[in-house]
């Protein structure tokens, strides 16, 4: 690859910083001067660079210079026909996938355990989406990947299908066989999407899991800001050669602001050189610590941080060894216990705790010492508070009950209920805990006894439920005619 030592939106804002041009324009802080507390707060680099578009700096909604070069650039880094500059999280990314893919009342095939934006993104535009079952580890009672055979069903019984949308990984680092779902997906007319949030350091670190644009994925969402250490809400969108990316950019900017940041536009173009010069040492690293980790965490004893050897050549087709997730039960303590304990005794802020595991996120930030902290207190933890695991409730796959599209309930007539008194009834709103942000319910499905169990067991433990109108998750908005 040549010239991924350029970075041009960071020349481009270097080269403005020393025109000294007098600011008869938007942001009204004018480089920081009409707000000194924000000044002194973020720094003055910081606010001279928060700018608009202009003529050298180039447009986030139409690049044709700065911005274009830095795209290609991504593109070329991460073996796409085009990269998208995303700035309104990989959320923006996701759904400018989906708006392009499919429009109202066209499928999408994909796993029932997505991101909220993947099913936001249907309300969004109508599309319906045809569920794919994940498996389940029970010990573990995590979801994992699509198996290769339920996907080929789900594409026989939907040939119709527009797309098959993957997690590339899951949250808990598990990844589908991406490659012969992309082979399934065009064999029958479809795009392959993928949600690549948590994948970021595939495209750059060796002996990980395959990216999606090398698997032959159409489009992929990659949040550069998780992995690729760049700033909150910075992502990628990238394409490939069987769509047409001038229809995306048109898509993007449906919802797309028109004042894109260059504080996060300058950050995806460092960090895109940055792991394209150093990645594959970064995530060498990132791999050891760990790797170090997890050796450290089973010898504790109880704690099972789990890694390849839970790949059952389908459903667990691969495994990212950089996803830190910890197994808890077996401590007496339900993952946000720990994740709780953690944050409250131990001033160690872990990724997200849910019902049976802990998420430890290992990036290009951490250093061994840290990772020695989260080791002791782990050790720490289980002497303290080690107990009988009877009564726990493991993470479970609640497989849906679709009756509605997302965009139907939604935006249906709708009653308020208290949580006990909805079973039964169609949902029109989303329920989750966040982080992982994969719904346990979503609009259009049917609320059932052991939904709401789950629930308040998920509050009983401390889980941030969120989605739902009523803050506090006390009532549920149903669909009213159904
Ligand atoms: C799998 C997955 N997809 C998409 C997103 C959305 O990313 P963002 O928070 O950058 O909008 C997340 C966020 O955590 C995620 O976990």
């Amino acid at each position: 690859m040549s010239g991924q030592e350029r970075a041009p939106i960071l020349e481009a804002l270097n080269q403005f910083k020393k025109q000294r041009v007098v600011p008869f324009d938007v942001p009204g802080h004018k480089r920081g001067k009409g707000n000194p507390e924000l000044t002194g707060f973020l720094g003055e680099q910081c606010m001279t660079v928060d700018v608009n578009s202009m003529k050298c700096l180039d447009n986030l909604c139409h690049p044709v210079s700065v911005i274009r070069e830095a795209e290609e650039l991504a593109a070329e880094a991460f073996g796409a026909a085009h990269a998208f500059f995303m700035v309104n999280g990989t959320t923006s990314a996701v759904q400018s996938m989906i708006l392009s893919a499919a429009k109202r009342g066209e499928k999408i095939i994909l796993p029932r355990n997505v991101h909220r934006s993947v099913i936001n993104a249907m309300i969004l535009n109508g599309a319906i989406p045809v569920y794919v079952n994940p498996e389940t580890n029970n010990e573990l009672g995590i979801s994992l990947g699509m198996s290769l055979e339920k996907v080929k069903k789900a594409v026989e019984e939907n040939p119709e299908a527009k797309a098959i949308l993957v997690n590339n990984p899951t949250y808990y680092g598990v990844c589908s066989n991406i490659r012969k779902i992309a082979k399934l997906a065009h064999d029958n007319g479809m795009l392959l999407l993928a949600d690549e949030a948590h994948g970021t350091h595939f495209y750059f670190g060796e002996n990980l899991p395959v990216p999606a644009m090398r698997a032959g994925a159409d489009m992929a969402s990659v949040s550069m800001h998780k992995s690729g250490g760049s700033l909150t809400q910075s992502s990628f969108l990238l394409a490939g050669e069987r769509v047409n990316p001038d229809y995306i950019r048109q898509v993007i900017n449906l919802t797309q602001t028109t004042s894109g940041s260059y504080l996060l536009l300058s950050s995806l173009d460092i960090s895109r050189k940055n792991l394209a010069l150093h990645g594959k040492d970064i995530f060498s690293r990132v791999c050891d610590m760990a790797e170090y980790a997890r050796y450290e965490i089973n010898q504790i004893g109880d704690y099972y941080a789990y890694s390849k050897e839970i790949i059952n050549g389908d459903s667990i087709y691969d495994f990212d060894v950089t996803k830190l997730s910890i197994h808890t039960l077996n401590v007496g303590l339900a993952g946000i216990e720990v994740y709780d304990i953690l944050r409250d005794d131990y001033d160690i802020q872990v990724e997200f705790g849910d019902l049976g595991n802990i998420l430890a996120y290992v990036s290009v930030g951490d250093r061994i010492r840290d990772i020695e902290r989260l080791v002791s207190a782990l050790s720490e933890i289980r002497r303290r508070f080690k107990r009988d695991k009877t009564g726990l409730m493991k993470q479970e796959y609640l497989s849906p009950q679709v009756v509605i599209t997302p965009q139907k309930a939604f935006y249906s007539e709708k009653v308020s209920l208290p949580l006990k008194e909805s079973e039964g009834h169609v949902c029109s709103e989303f329920v989750m805990c966040y982080p992982p942000g994969i719904p346990i319910l979503a609009p259009g499905e049917r609320i059932t006894r052991q939904i709401l169990d789950y629930i308040e067991y998920a509050k009983e433990k401390g889980c941030s439920l969120t989605g739902a109108e009523d803050m506090n998750t006390e009532r549920l908005n149903i669909v009213k005619e159904y």
